[in-house]
């Protein structure tokens, strides 16, 4: 099925009431255990290029690999810019061919979040790229590894979430309704009568970022009640970390790089496919 845009993928999952998952890749490793994970399950992912990537890197060559490995997937899979923090890295992702791309204005009063979202929504439908756009604020820069608190003052507004679509046009809407990116301090709690009220006058799909660290019982209570995209992140990478620790430890130090990478990997894999257990992802139908 290969490359598809989020649009496509997120098609069935507002009615069908299930989340897809969406996962940061760093380098090659990670992009196939987050791909081949979906094939062996045989159902959608969404592959993201964080943003902290994207400043650190010259993309274009990159980008032909990520590219590739996408249309060679035999299940559908978005490659979505995460959290694009400027129009310029909007419009490179779009040239560079993501299908996807995230426009992260929640910093900005929201009459400029709409003007710059608008303008690229305007672009990337042009382009046959889909956008999402985030209103509220989900605290914590992505990676963050100190546990952060959530801050309820930054919760998205029903009334703003509503606005903001009908003025920008996005595919997806991303909301604060209880997580931060990266570690939680406390117990994380999803405030569903905020949710419930957001999706009564939001019809497109919603995203959930700061998945890591979030019990299973708030996750399905979330999509229950609309979230149909989920970013994780954290969870993988840390998950990836264990791994090459205890391949270490369990070889006094001494073994080869390429285990190190296979452990990883494997790590990955299992956490992708637990979590899209959790998120009930369907394939899609033809
Ligand atoms: P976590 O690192 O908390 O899973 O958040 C990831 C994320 O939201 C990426 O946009």
């Amino acid at each position: 099925m290969g490359l598809v845009t989020l649009n496509e993928i997120l098609r069935e999952s507002v009615e069908k009431n299930y989340a897809v998952g969406a996962f940061d890749t760093l380098d090659d490793n990670f992009t196939e255990a987050i791909v081949s994970a979906a094939e062996e399950e045989g159902k959608p992912v969404i592959l993201m290029i964080p943003n902290f990537f994207w400043e650190k890197n010259e993309l274009s060559f990159y980008f032909n690999k990520l590219l590739d490995r996408c249309r060679r997937a035999s299940v559908p899979v978005c490659l979505h810019l995460d959290h694009g923090n400027s129009f310029e890295c909007c419009i490179k992702a779009i040239h560079g061919g993501c299908s996807s791309i995230m426009f992260d204005g929640s910093s900005l009063p929201i009459e400029e979040n709409i003007a710059v979202t608008k303008e690229l929504v305007m672009i990337a439908h042009a382009c046959g790229v889909s956008v999402e756009a985030e209103i509220g604020h989900v605290g914590s820069p992505e990676g963050e590894l100190q546990a952060s608190e959530v801050d309820k003052r930054f919760y998205t507004r029903p009334e703003d979430a509503e606005y903001f679509i009908a003025q920008t046009g996005v595919d997806a809407l991303a909301v604060a309704v209880g997580t931060v990116h990266g570690l939680f301090k406390g117990t994380p709690k999803i405030d569903i009568g905020l949710l419930d009220r957001i999706r009564r006058v939001v019809k497109i799909p919603l995203v959930l970022h700061g998945g890591s660290g979030l019990p299973e019982s708030e996750f399905r209570a979330a999509i229950e009640h609309g979230i149909n995209k989920v970013n994780f992140f954290t969870g993988i990478s840390l998950a990836a970390t264990a791994a090459i620790k205890e391949t270490l430890e369990q070889n006094n130090g001494l073994v080869h790089y390429i285990e190190l990478l296979e452990a990883s990997h494997q790590a990955v894999k299992k956490v992708v496919k637990e979590q899209m257990c959790i998120f009930g992802t369907q394939p899609l139908a033809d």
